[in-house]
């Protein structure tokens, strides 16, 4: 032992050296360690980061114009595939619909409702999904609609009882008696205001994102990246629960086109936090979205990764490790490797509509990191010659800015009320109604 420790150079001394040094090292490095793992909510923290280039190709060569930016494009998609989100499978399997319910005298006779199932194999059998669609009841012509995903079931986002109660829902499961399922009913009314939607023209379609996947880490088991595995021909951990959720609303749009009474060229695309992430990896990847709104998305939707500040990739990928690709994760603690950020997820709508929205008590989505992910996104609106935010700094809280690029930060939650609907009413007023 004596031998042992002088061929080392150890003695108690040199013990004691080491564990001083050692306790030294950890006192130092310990914060800062430590830094890159919690959250950080003090803007003078948030450090110096670099943006990838978004109008550079991978040869190096800069995008001079509309074409080279259709390759550059491509190139994005690729990379958020391979690096976030996984793939948005092209194929669309045997998309059919069946229409189960038509509600004439909906909202008090105010609105026409359908609730109609997607099928996403030739079997009208599960795998599906159940869309319900409201339509002005005085629709002389096609109207434009408002489509997103929600959280806890279709009877949630109304007290609607025509609605049809979510067969997937696992709250919704665990009661038995009728009665005290219509108790969900409407749970979730305050965050669609169908009612305003529909008194200004519009139309709104949802469907609940549980039908494609059940949000936890293993949901993939039962949802459709699995059933839909031969279908489809891909591999669950080829693709993400964002991008199922995101592949779901492009099917909802797969119907939409085919109903007369809604002008396909007007369908904006909306989501709220997770289900924003997912609407705008749907708008990316499906350009008949007209427009596309993220509202309150955050750390992996509009807020840029390398702010540090609010959500993290580490806890992001810690708390949802379904949500990305398993690449993602390789990312924890280190976004200055991806080769992306989400600026350039955001330039993928390019020239399409864009609105960015957050709320000023959401400091976990990182208000300031959405706005200049949108700011950052400009240059590709440029090259379409379309208006951005025109403002350098963030705006006036509850005050939107811009034309094709818009945003806001309303007072308030993380949530999607009324004030966000007017001012995306507005907006879908603005930037599509108007231009035919
Ligand atoms: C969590 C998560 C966010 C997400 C949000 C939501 O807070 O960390 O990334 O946006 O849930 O979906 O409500």
């Amino acid at each position: 032992m004596r031998n042992y420790k002088k061929a080392m150079g150890l003695n108690m001394g040199g013990i004691a050296k080491i564990s001083f040094c050692l306790t030294v090292l950890l006192l130092c490095w310990g914060p800062l360690l430590q830094a890159q793992e919690e959250f950080n909510y003090d803007e003078s923290k948030v450090g110096a980061y670099t943006l990838p280039a978004v109008l550079e190709l991978s040869s190096g060569r800069l995008v001079s114009g509309n074409k080279d930016w259709k390759k550059r494009r491509t190139e994005i998609i690729k990379l958020f595939e391979d690096n976030v989100y996984g793939k948005f499978p092209k194929k669309r399997s045997n998309i059919h619909f069946e229409t189960l319910k038509i509600d004439r005298h909906a909202l008090s006779g105010r609105a026409i409702s359908k609730q109609v199932r997607i099928y996403f194999t030739k079997e009208k059998k599960q795998p599906y999904m159940d869309m319900i669609l409201y339509l002005p009841a005085k629709v002389t012509k096609p109207v434009p609609v408002f489509i997103g995903l929600n959280f806890k079931g279709n009877q949630s986002i109304d007290g609607d009882s025509a609605i049809m109660l979510s067969e997937k829902h696992p709250e919704l499961l665990k009661y038995t008696k009728a009665k005290e399922q219509q108790l969900i009913r409407g749970e979730q009314a305050e965050r669609w205001e169908i009612d305003t939607l529909i008194g200004r023209g519009f139309g709104v379609a949802s469907a609940y994102y549980g039908d494609l996947e059940l949000d936890y880490p293993e949901g993939w088991k039962t949802g459709i990246r699995t059933t839909l595995k031969e279908t489809l021909a891909i591999q669950p951990q080829e693709w993400s629960a964002i991008s199922a959720w995101a592949w779901g609303l492009s099917r909802m749009m797969d119907y939409l086109e085919t109903d007369h009474q809604v002008n396909k060229k007007q369908v904006i695309v909306t989501g709220h936090s997770r289900l924003g992430k997912a609407a705008l990896w749907a708008g990316a990847n499906d350009t008949r979205f007209a427009a596309v709104i993220s509202n309150n998305s955050g750390e992996g939707g509009a807020a840029l990764s390398r702010r540090w500040f609010g959500e993290t990739i580490n806890r992001i990928n810690t708390n949802f490790p379904h949500w990305f690709v398993d690449r993602y994760k390789t990312y924890n603690n280190n976004a200055t490797a991806l080769p992306v950020d989400q600026h350039m997820l955001l330039a993928l709508i390019a020239p399409r509509p864009l609105y960015v929205a957050s709320a000023t008590e959401d400091l976990w989505a990182d208000p300031r990191g959405e706005f200049l992910s949108a700011k950052n996104a400009e240059p590709v609106y440029s090259l379409f010659h379309k208006k951005g935010l025109g403002v350098v700094d963030m705006p006036a809280t509850d005050t939107s800015v811009g034309e094709t690029v818009r945003y806001h930060i309303r007072t308030g939650k993380h949530n999607i009320l009324l004030f966000d609907w007017l001012r995306y009413i507005d907006f879908a007023n603005e930037n599509l109604i108007k231009i035919k």
